[in-house]
């Protein structure tokens, strides 16, 4: 049975960083599912035939990083119907051999529940707002504004709402540098495979 590992948090915790390094690390397969929803976001027109629809070209959008596409794939991310059409490609990827690292906000608790690792990885708000800011050169102040609005939407809506899994272990990482994440997160998956 392929290994699983859900890593889920809300925006800028640094999911995406220590997911991208875990698969290298242990040669597996890694979806950002974010980039689902940014794709289907930014591709306009009716979310939900958006989301049906997507292929490689809608995710390779250069624009998909922005703070705009962050907003406006929150939304389309509250509606039932648009999770709905992109749950199969997500298990299917899931599933493959030898493993897959999957990061996003409900892999955990709804994509992939039985995952063998799950990681629940945060940081406090401020933290969160002034490496996303840094990365794409906006201003602090205006970046907490908006990754506090996406936060709440997020976690407040009725489907699949940004929370940790029960059984997920919560990776606080306000002071830890990204090689202490990272590794800290490998020291997860080794208590898993090695217990
Ligand atoms: O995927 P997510 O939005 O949760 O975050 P990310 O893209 O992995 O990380 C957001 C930014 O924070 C990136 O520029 C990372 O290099 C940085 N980062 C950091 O400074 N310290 C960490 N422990 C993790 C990420
Ligand atoms: O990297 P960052 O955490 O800023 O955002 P992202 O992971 O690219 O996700 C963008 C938006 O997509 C989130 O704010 C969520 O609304 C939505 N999303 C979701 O609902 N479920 C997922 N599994 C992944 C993302």
């Amino acid at each position: 049975m392929p290994f699983i590992i859900a890593i889920d948090g809300p925006a800028a915790s640094g999911k995406g960083t220590i997911a991208r390094a875990l698969a290298e690390r242990l040669g597996f397969h890694h979806l950002d599912t974010g980039l689902l929803y940014r794709a289907t976001g930014a591709k306009g027109g009716d979310p939900v035939a958006a989301a049906r629809d997507l292929g490689p070209a809608d995710l390779a959008r250069p624009d998909l990083r922005s703070s705009d596409a962050g907003q406006a794939a929150s939304r389309v991310a509250a509606i039932p119907e648009v999770r709905a059409a992109l749950v199969d490609f997500q298990r299917r990827f899931a599933r493959q051999e030898p493993g897959a690292v999957l990061d996003g906000r409900d892999i955990g608790t709804v994509i992939c529940p039985d995952a063998q690792v799950k990681l629940y990885v945060t940081a406090s708000d401020q933290v969160r707002a002034a490496r996303r800011a840094a990365e794409l050169g906006a201003d602090p102040a205006e970046m907490l504004a908006q990754l506090r609005d996406r936060d709440r939407r997020d976690s407040e809506r009725a489907t699949a709402p940004l929370k940790p899994a029960d059984d997920a272990v919560i990776l606080d990482t306000t002071s830890l540098g990204i090689e202490a994440a990272i590794a800290a997160a490998l020291a997860e998956v080794d208590r898993v495979l090695r217990p």
